[in-house]
């Protein structure tokens, strides 16, 4: 019998997309939805440890915010846990479903279904340095590695060797050698059943389910099985589907409309531009925000084609914005 907890507090969430869901894209997601679960781009242990540059850096109006790490030495974790602890992330998530190359030669990310037992010791390590709680993203198997079987004992290890009870479950397998990342996404095909069978099988355990997911329908059809819903593409071309999302599943009545997200934006990237940002980096993500209303391609166009000049400043978002149906 599946049993559905319905208690898990984050029933929804915005997939972690590597040099898309950056800490700008991000605050813009918050503006939508102060409720989803969002994630950081994986940032990778060595880039914590020895990089140049701070790639723990987020606004504390991101949060509820996962910091997804990819790594695969438990003496990396507890180096990199000192970085991490103090910083205010709402909990830690390790990436066991990547299948690039630059990762697999790193030995982390979906190589690692194949030994759970380091995922557990790497989930306690982090989980001790940092005190927070550790989440694991997985894929449903790996190559020939393609049946129920595998995939229950790597949960089957990880629960029992260790304190992670949240798994999420991107539900096609990786080919690790033969497909781009991108084709990873896509060519081999979603098997929700093998979820919904982990959730059977864990039912004291929050399964959180990913892949191919579109719309309000289909994340409340898989939320009567599950506990969880994570989104990444369909968010990314069609942003405003948070304030859905945050209508359906978190009962909150006021969104703002698409212009109030952008005057809001205005204040945001006025700081940033004064701190060295340029104005692309930020409206990159909000070119899908008037996805499928009058002046939507417009829009799209026109911050494109302007957004990356020289000097381009707000007067390029108020300009775009005079192409949209402004009340929408
Ligand atoms: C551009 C891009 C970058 C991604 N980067 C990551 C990543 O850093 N970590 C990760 O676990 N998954 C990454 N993914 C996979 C997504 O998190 C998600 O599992 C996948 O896109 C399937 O969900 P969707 O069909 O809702 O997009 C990435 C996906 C895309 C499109």
């Amino acid at each position: 019998m599946i049993k559905n907890m319905q208690n898990y507090k984050y029933k929804f969430s915005v997939a972690p997309m590597l040099d898309w869901t950056d800490r700008h894209c991000r605050y813009f997601y918050r503006l939508m939805s102060p409720n989803v679960m969002l994630y950081t781009e994986m940032v990778t242990l060595g880039a914590i440890i020895y990089g140049k540059f701070d790639y723990l850096k987020f606004n504390l109006k991101e949060k509820p915010l996962s910091l997804q790490l990819g790594g695969s030495d438990p003496k990396q974790f507890k180096l990199a846990g000192e970085y991490i602890k103090d910083r205010g992330f709402t909990e830690i998530n390790l990436n066991i479903g990547c299948p690039s190359a630059r990762v697999q030669k790193g030995s982390f990310g979906a190589c690692l279904m194949t030994e759970p037992d380091l995922v557990a010791e790497c989930v306690n390590v982090i989980h001790r340095e940092t005190n927070l709680p550790i989440t694991v993203k997985t894929r449903i198997g790996i190559d020939n590695e393609d049946n129920y079987e595998f995939l229950y004992n790597f949960i089957d290890t990880i629960d029992k060797k260790s304190i992670c009870d949240t798994f999420v479950i991107h539900a096609r397998k990786a080919i690790l050698s033969g497909l781009s990342p991108k084709e990873n996404r896509e060519i081999p095909p979603l098997k929700y059943d093998r979820v919904y069978k982990i959730k059977e099988d864990f039912h004291d355990k929050n399964i959180i389910i990913n892949g191919g997911i579109k719309n309000i329908n289909d994340s409340i059809d898989h939320l009567k099985k599950l506990d969880g819903v994570m989104i990444g593409r369909e968010v990314y071309q069609n942003p405003y589907i948070l304030t859905e999302i945050e209508r359906e599943f978190y009962k909150s009545n006021n969104s703002p409309t698409r212009k109030e997200v952008v005057v809001s934006m205005m204040n945001y990237i006025e700081d940033e531009l004064s701190n060295g940002a340029k104005l692309n980096h930020i409206t990159r993500h909000m070119l899908g925000l008037f996805h499928g209303v009058p002046g939507g391609k417009k829009w799209r166009r026109f911050l494109s084609e302007n957004s990356y000049k020289k000097d381009a400043d707000l007067k390029v978002l108020e300009n775009a914005l005079t192409l949209t149906e402004v009340n929408v």
